[in-house]
């Protein structure tokens, strides 16, 4: 298939890309470069673009004869999307409104979109089920809901064939170790505490010590890189005879902060100083996944169950990547 990658130039888009490519497809890197890294595309056909631009998209999906959209290209920080709301109804669902909208235009059928477990809010139960109900409880959370809310629009009306994939956190490196994480400036805890490991940061700050959770800090679901980027695959090709999927992908266990903070201390054998401070606002206390329908529905296999593998392969990236992408 040729498949669009919106943000394929980021830390998911591009492991997706060049998995996609081993998969024997053809990608074609869509992104505006805003928060992505041409240095992560590795020579895959590139076209430097917004998704507010319809016509651009028309365009393209066009004339590269697009059989199905994968859209990573969304602002991602549930913190930040508190203090600016606006930015991120913008970003993420009116340029996702566009790129639908172009995909009609052009006939294009099958959708794949990266949706998130802020979807739940701060669920009463964990591990979390796709039936959970849905409160979030940021505007991150809000607009990656719409977003899901309008592809089962378009699936009842034009026939739209979409999966929604609701990630937990997305970690690790992938590609043969080439394709790691990289957000500048950088918000997510397990390059932060690499960071710390490897003496870029004085410490590492611990957002909230008085969670109801066994140790007092939040609890994560940390999914590799490689394995969330396979069940996407998986999605894929089961849109050739599902209209809607929804899966959650993640491993089915927590890990606090505290966790993680030792886990990368036992891999890298580093101590780093590590400071308590405030919540940070819009952190639930617990997010783990249920995701026995995708492995029962899509026949998705984790290769990276445990954390401590997971965080060897994001130490190895930036121990080879000190400075990041350049
Ligand atoms: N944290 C710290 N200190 C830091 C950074 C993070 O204590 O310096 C804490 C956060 O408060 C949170 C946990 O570590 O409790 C994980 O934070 P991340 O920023 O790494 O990840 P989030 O859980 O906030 O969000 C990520 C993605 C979202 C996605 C979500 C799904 O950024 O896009 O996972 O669980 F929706």
């Amino acid at each position: 298939m040729n498949v669009l990658i919106c943000g394929g130039a980021g830390y998911i888009g591009s492991n997706m890309t060049a998995m996609l490519a081993q998969a024997g497809h053809k990608p074609i890197v869509f992104d505006n470069l805003s928060n992505g890294h041409k240095q992560a595309i590795k020579g895959f056909d590139f076209i430097e673009g917004d998704l507010a631009d319809l016509d651009l998209l028309v365009k393209v999906l066009k004339e590269n004869k697009i059989d199905a959209v994968m859209h990573f290209a969304a602002f991602i920080e549930a913190g930040e999307s508190v203090k600016k709301p606006l930015e991120f109804y913008s970003n993420n669902v009116c340029n996702t409104q566009m790129l639908l909208a172009a995909m009609e235009k052009c006939g294009v059928k099958k959708f794949v979109f990266s949706s998130s477990a802020a979807v739940y809010g701060a669920p009463d139960k964990t591990p979390i089920t796709e039936d959970a109900p849905k409160n979030p409880i940021n505007p991150y959370g809000h607009t990656k809901l719409a977003v899901e809310q309008m592809c089962r629009f378009q699936s009842q009306t034009i026939r739209l064939r979409y999966a929604a994939l609701r990630y937990f956190n997305a970690a690790g490196a992938g590609a043969n170790g080439t394709l790691g994480e990289d957000h500048k400036p950088e918000s997510h805890l397990i390059p932060l505490v690499i960071a710390a490991a490897m003496g870029k940061r004085e410490d590492v700050k611990i957002f909230g010590t008085d969670y109801p959770t066994p140790d007092g800090t939040c609890v994560r679901d940390y999914i590799h890189i490689e394995d969330l980027c396979s069940a996407h695959l998986l999605a894929l090709e089961k849109l050739e005879n599902q209209n809607e999927l929804v899966y959650n992908l993640g491993n089915g266990k927590g890990y606090s902060v505290r966790d993680v903070i030792e886990t990368v201390k036992k891999v890298t054998g580093k101590n780093f100083k590590v400071t308590e401070v405030p919540r940070r606002p819009g952190d639930p206390p617990v997010l783990t996944a249920d995701a026995t329908r995708a492995i029962k529905e899509l026949g998705w296999k984790v290769k990276y169950p445990e954390l401590e593998k997971i965080v060897e392969t994001a130490w190895q990236w930036h121990n080879d990547n000190p400075e990041g992408y350049k």
